[in-house]
């Protein structure tokens, strides 16, 4: 359930007005009508204000602005305030404080001081989110409620004694019996055996490594946790405005290891994401486009809102480079070109104190008369005109397997080597596909995949046995996979799946593994034809595969690394390394071999993707593309186009290819 307005593509950011003189805010008022700011998100960490001591409500400050905002034409997701609980709470129930998992309490003066489980910060977060749902349920500015901000980031996991209470119940619900958590936990290991729940704590720091499958069930177990506390609020505020969509803005769907989004999507009317650069990476909008796809695949391919991303530079990074011109315009498009309908800041205007005063704003500190505010101000201009755009879907033929769950038990404690990173997999396999002009989604490994012609298991470490069975019928009805190494290792528990590795995975990819080589930090072996591969090298043993490339030296010189295994009507395609320079050239085998059409001769500065009827060419590079065989109007000169068109150096061109 998108929101019903603004009509078109949403636009605006997190607005603070609670840091500004009256005077700011209505010049602040003026700007927006000038960029055609439709709407903000407010009251995110004003708790302090909106209940300045316990039961007493104070909404007449919000209420003025929120009415200015409403008379401006300016429509509101209000937030809950709960990321901010206040001094005064604090106060009277140290005890919300999060523990971390080496036994630190932390302090008041940062954000996101409370503990999730904890019973006061429940009780304090339904009796405001109650009275603020009632005060401003039917406030025609209100169009959406933005709960919390940001749940797992910077807090993850809570190590508290209301945590370890909510832990045990939460054990005790998922196994019933000790004597099956045991079974589970692989307790006889090291003599862990419990014999009451009593005994069973939070998985802390410890001098050595922890149960991985105690490490791995209290990551299920926090990530439920938060999702309590946020199903909590939006029940009342649904209860209270039946119709308005609630959401809370993910911390960044490729960025946030702690929160499982496939679980946190079915909570959500609608799926909100933030996207950061990471600046100093020269690529880095292709981390971009592989979190709006990410937050494209949560929202199960429906449309979904950028919540925040960055005017110019953000304040955290080591070095906070400022956006280039023409930048920030390519970024907010390519979110819209892959199903964000609306292009949200933070932040309205840069603050001038507190922690965040070097962080951009839509208005800087250095006021309207930059170049900055004039891209703003260009930009809304330019989301008007893609208004057509709004509910229109992305297809994508290839998907890509994404499990959190595999994320974290792949990156606890003692593994084979610390170079099995999931990020680092699954990033090496999507820039080869969008650098081969793929559109790709993410699917979780038990989902209906049958729709795509190529699905690829970059890092499915852990994988249940009805995922493997789902991959398995896959293949058999005629689809094409591709997995990559250490994957189909370990069940829901982490632990091993009985006989050869990949134990899940051996009769799909008709092979199994005799023995792991990890490589050692920089060193390289060669399949044969002499490309170079890192990290990873094993000994395969086929049983029906048949080797497509060999490694030609290392310790599997001779043996296969990357083979092909026929199964019924399809084919399972298993790379048993870390290709260094031919990642692309094995996958466009895979690509070829079931028959996905991509751009020939395109250069892979040029981001190309289709939405609904309009066509994004989107050139990150410092060369105009020329772009073969486009028929439609640009958008934005109105150009009529039937043949090649030339997309200037860093420009976007959008093409309406319906009359
Ligand atoms: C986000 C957060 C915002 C702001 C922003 C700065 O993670 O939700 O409140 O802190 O980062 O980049």
């Amino acid at each position: 359930m998108y929101p019903e307005r603004p009509a078109g593509i949403a636009f605006g950011g997190d607005y603070y007005p609670e840091q500004w003189p009256r005077e700011v805010l209505e010049e602040d008022a003026a700007l927006m009508r000038e960029a055609g700011v439709n709407l903000v998100s407010l009251g995110m960490f004003s708790w302090a204000l909106m209940e300045p001591a316990e039961g007493r409500y104070a909404f007449g400050w919000l209420d003025e602005i929120v009415d200015r905002l409403h008379a401006n034409g300016v429509a509101v997701a209000l937030a809950t305030p709960t990321a901010a609980p206040p001094a005064w709470f604090v106060r009277a129930h140290p005890d919300v404080l999060p523990v971390t998992r080496d036994r630190q309490r932390i302090g008041f003066g940062g954000r996101q001081s409370a503990c999730s489980s904890a019973p006061a910060f429940r009780e304090a977060t339904a009796r405001l989110v109650r009275a603020l749902g009632e005060h401003y349920r039917g406030h025609p500015a209100v169009v959406m409620w933005h709960v919390h901000n940001e749940y797992g980031a910077p807090l993850g996991e809570c190590y508290c004694e209301h945590s370890v209470a909510a832990w045990r119940e939460w054990l005790r619900t998922t196994y019933r019996e000790v004597p099956a958590l045991n079974e589970a936990w692989g307790a006889t290991f090291w003599g862990q055996t419990y014999t009451d729940w009593a005994e069973i704590d939070a998985p802390r720091f410890n001098h050595t490594a922890v149960n991985p499958a105690q490490r791995l069930d209290y990551a299920r177990f926090s990530d439920g946790e938060h999702r309590a506390h946020y199903a909590l609020q939006r029940d009342i505020l649904r209860d209270l405005a039946p119709g308005i969509p609630v959401t809370t803005n993910f911390a960044g769907t490729v960025n946030c290891k702690s929160t499982d989004l496939w679980r946190w999507a079915r909570e959500l009317d609608v799926i909100a994401n933030d996207h950061y650069l990471k600046a100093e990476r020269p690529d880095n909008h292709i981390d971009l486009a592989m979190s709006a796809d990410l937050a494209r695949s949560v929202a199960g391919g429906a449309p979904w809102m950028l919540m925040e991303h960055s005017a110019g530079a953000v304040n955290w990074q080591p070095r906070n480079l400022a956006k280039r011109p023409g930048e920030m315009r390519r970024n907010s498009l390519a979110h819209v070109a892959r199903g964000s309908d609306s292009v949200l800041f933070f932040q309205f205007r840069a603050s001038r104190f507190g922690a965040e005063k070097f962080h951009s704003g839509m208005v800087p500190h250095a006021g309207t008369g930059s170049e900055q505010w004039r891209e703003v101000v260009r930009l809304g201009a330019d989301l008007r005109e893609l208004a057509a755009v709004r509910g229109s879907r992305v297809r994508a033929e290839v998907a890509l397997v994404w499990d959190w769950e595999s994320y974290w038990a792949l990156e606890l404690d003692w593994r084979p080597s610390v170079d099995l990173e999931f990020r680092e997999r699954m990033d090496a396999f999507y820039e080869a596909l969008w650098r081969e002009h793929v559109t790709v989604d993410f699917v979780h490994p038990s989902a209906d995949i049958s729709g795509y012609a190529v699905v690829v298991a970059p890092s499915s470490y852990l994988l249940t046995e009805a995922a493997a069975k789902n991959l398995h019928r896959y293949v058999e009805s005629g689809g094409t996979l591709l997995v990559s190494y250490f994957s189909g290792i370990v069940d829901e528990h982490d632990t091993i799946h009985p006989g050869a590795h990949p134990g899940a995975l051996r009769e799909l990819l008709g092979l199994s593994i005799e023995e792991f080589h990890p490589l050692r930090e920089h060193e390289t072996v060669e399949l044969d034809g002499g490309a170079p591969a890192r990290v990873w090298s094993e000994r395969i043993r086929p049983a029906g595969a048949v080797a497509v490339r060999r490694f030609a030296t290392g310790p599997d010189a001779g043996h296969p690394a990357f083979t092909r295994h026929e199964l019924g009507a399809g084919t399972a395609w298993y790379l048993a390394t870390a290709p260094s320079g031919s990642l692309r050239e094995l996958l466009g085998q895979v690509l070829d071999h079931a028959r996905v059409s991509r751009p020939r001769g395109l250069p892979d500065t040029l981001e190309r993707v289709r939405r609904g009827d309009h066509v994004f060419l989107i050139n990150h590079g410092d060369d105009p593309v020329t772009v073969e065989g486009v028929t439609g109007t640009s958008v934005f000169d109105g150009v009529r186009h039937d043949g090649p068109v030339t997309v200037a150096p860093g420009t976007v061109m959008v093409v309406a290819t319906t009359p």
